[in-house]
């Protein structure tokens, strides 16, 4: 099966580091995924006044998602916690009330940084984010990716033999899992409230 993943880069900045990860990532995973890149840098700050008439920068956020069959964040740590520019993308595609695009769509999670911790305090604060959303998650293997400027070139190549092996063993893990949890959905096992 072939699954076309949406993703999610936590930063709007020119150099970012994690847009580099994404590149790598996407260079190194199985051929039956394809990868969308969900904009985040065009969206007003959410306001539940545009719940009446989303905007068509909330909708198509929306349709974006929803046309996923897994998604992947890959985003910075800001004061230990998440960029707001990603929490916003977020809270667009979760409302309004009723209508959360994210549930049910297997998700990954990872995140660079020059410091040591490697967006760990990032990452707590977004798995409960995404378990109050209903989006199944990857918990392992887990990626703090202290980032090394020497490891990777601009396009996603990656020099560090040890990095490229990890980052390969994340995405094919990331794969496996979406399969599994399109397969058991398909099958009735999440999502039977009524059993
Ligand atoms: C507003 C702000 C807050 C930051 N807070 C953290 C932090 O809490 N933890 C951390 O490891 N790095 C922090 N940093 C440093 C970032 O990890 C670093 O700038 C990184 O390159 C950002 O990722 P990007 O290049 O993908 O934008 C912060 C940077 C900014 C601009």
């Amino acid at each position: 099966m072939s699954y076309n993943i949406g993703y999610f880069v936590g930063s709007l900045a020119s150099n970012s580091i994690n847009r580099v990860v994404s590149k790598a990532l996407i260079a190194l995973a199985p051929e039956n995924l394809s990868f969308t890149e969900i904009q985040i840098g065009n969206l007003p700050l959410y306001s539940a006044d545009y719940d009446a008439d989303y905007p068509e920068a909330g909708t198509a956020l929306k349709k974006a998602i929803e046309a996923s069959d897994g998604l992947l964040f890959i985003s910075p740590e800001f004061n230990r916690s998440i960029p707001g520019a990603l929490k916003n993308a977020i809270d667009w595609g979760s409302r309004p009330w009723g209508t959360n695009s994210f549930a049910r769509k297997p998700t990954g999670l990872l995140g660079a940084s020059p410091g040591a911790i490697g967006t760990a305090v990032m990452q707590s604060s977004m798995r409960s984010v995404l378990s109050f959303l209903d989006a199944p998650q990857l918990n392992s293997p887990e990626v703090y990716l202290q980032y090394r400027p020497e490891d990777f070139g601009e396009d996603g190549s990656i020099s560090n033999p040890d990095t490229e092996k990890f980052l390969a063993h994340y995405i094919g893990e990331y794969a496996a899992f979406v399969e599994r949890v399109l397969d058991s959905t398909a099958a009735g096992h999440i999502g039977d409230e009524g059993m």
